[in-house]
């Protein structure tokens, strides 16, 4: 799970790594005061789960309450990757010297954790990691002894620090490193970590992933989950459904991951031939998937405003095809008449010519049933694209 910046924030002062103060914000108005607390100048931040917010015009730098509310009025409802901005932090300013970079993250493919660390951060650090690898120090970080001041040291050198620099930045990396392990991260990411004009060490842009395994650890982490705004997700997760929410139009149900994942190339691929229509989202209701089920998941998919139609793909296992029918005429009924999407439904498996039948017979308006997989997803992108 990903948090959002003023949540790594949070959880950077809880752990001694030092910030500025943030407060976060849902309108204009609400900024305004916010920068009225924090006094002086502020710097209003888009709060969404991407990077390269400053250069998509989402960090915006306010000498006054006024200034703010323009900024936030600005900043609110910006689209950046997708991302639309429903919340701002209003960030203390930082008068900044220079921008470095550090990370420490879960490598899997090497099952060791991984540090990486450059004296020239900032926001090209893509650019940086692209054309001067050598410039973006790469240090493997055992899981047992950790980062302890000595290895934190070999990072700051590593990438780049001089020795006056050094030691204070490796006093913030052993920080970062307990935020890293103490919360069960895989990603803590500090990108601006600055030295200011008045010679001081702060964390200005901060990025962690926890590891949801561990979330049973943590009785703060599900509360951080929550505070993600997004609805549908907020009512999947209350059904214990596996939902992922995608940006096409063609929403997408099946049962059993593998399925659904299928499923979502087939949408894509059928996809480009229907004015490059692309699957809405990822929604597994699970191998033993009931009626309630179902309707559960249709419920979240039809509320779904960029949604233009519905492949629902069932291959009929210990759940058989018909239940799985009665699970779709009866959402669709418990939905009544908001539910206004086209159905293109394709059922395999135990029990299909029974479900099948129940489908032909109840003959909802909205409901297409297709035999094949493949067909099925050319109706549903050729729906999507009218
Ligand atoms: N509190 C702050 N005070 C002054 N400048 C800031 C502050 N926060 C961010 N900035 C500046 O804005 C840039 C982009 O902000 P950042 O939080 O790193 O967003 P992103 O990485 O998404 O672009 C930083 O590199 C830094 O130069
Ligand atoms: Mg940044």
């Amino acid at each position: 799970m990903d948090l959002f910046e003023y949540q790594a924030r949070d959880l950077f002062e809880a752990h001694g790594v030092p910030v500025l103060q943030g407060l976060i914000a849902d309108t204009p108005e609400e900024a305004q005061a916010a920068a009225a607390k924090i006094g002086g100048t502020v710097v209003v931040k888009a709060q969404v789960k991407t990077g390269g917010r400053g250069k998509a015009g989402g960090v915006k730098v306010a000498h006054s309450p006024e200034e703010a509310f323009d900024a936030a009025s600005k900043i609110l409802g910006l689209d950046i990757k997708g991302h639309v901005v429903k919340r701002v932090m209003i960030a203390q300013g930082a008068q900044i010297d220079k921008e470095f970079y550090f990370s420490v993250l879960l490598d899997r493919s090497n099952r060791t954790f991984l540090s990486l660390c450059s004296v020239e951060g900032g926001m090209e650090i893509e650019q940086l990691a692209e054309e001067r690898p050598e410039a973006l120090a790469k240090i493997t970080v055992d899981a047992v002894t950790g980062i302890d001041q000595a290895k934190a040291l070999e990072i700051a050198k590593a990438g780049g620090f001089d020795d006056a620099l050094a030691p204070r930045v490796a006093e913030v990396f052993v920080k970062l490193y307990k935020v890293f392990v103490q919360e069960d991260a895989t990603l803590v990411e500090v990108n601006p970590l600055v030295l200011t004009k008045d010679g001081k060490i702060l964390a200005l842009d901060g990025k962690v992933s926890l590891d949801e395994n561990a979330e049973f650890r943590h009785a703060n982490h599900a509360e951080l989950e929550r505070d993600d705004l997004d609805p549908l997700e907020a009512k999947a997760k209350a059904n214990d459904l596996n939902y992922v929410k995608l940006d096409g139009e063609v929403g997408v149900i099946g049962n059993g991951a593998g399925l659904v994942m299928s499923t979502l190339d087939v949408v894509a691929y059928a996809g480009e031939k229907h004015g490059g229509v692309r699957p809405a989202n990822f929604l597994d209701i699970g191998g033993g998937a009931s009626a309630e089920v179902m309707a559960a998941g249709l419920d979240v998919i039809l509320h779904d405003p960029q949604v233009k139609s519905v492949f629902v793909n069932v291959f009929g296992g210990i759940t058989a095809c018909d239940a799985v029918a009665n699970g779709i005429v009866g959402a669709l009924d418990t939905l009544g008449d908001t539910a206004s999407k086209p159905l293109v439904v394709r059922l395999d498996g135990n029990n299909v010519v029974e479900g099948r039948r129940i489908l032909a017979e109840r003959n909802h308006p909205l409901v297409t049933v297709v035999d094949t997989m493949d067909e099925a997803a050319d109706k549903a992108a050729e729906l999507a694209n009218r």
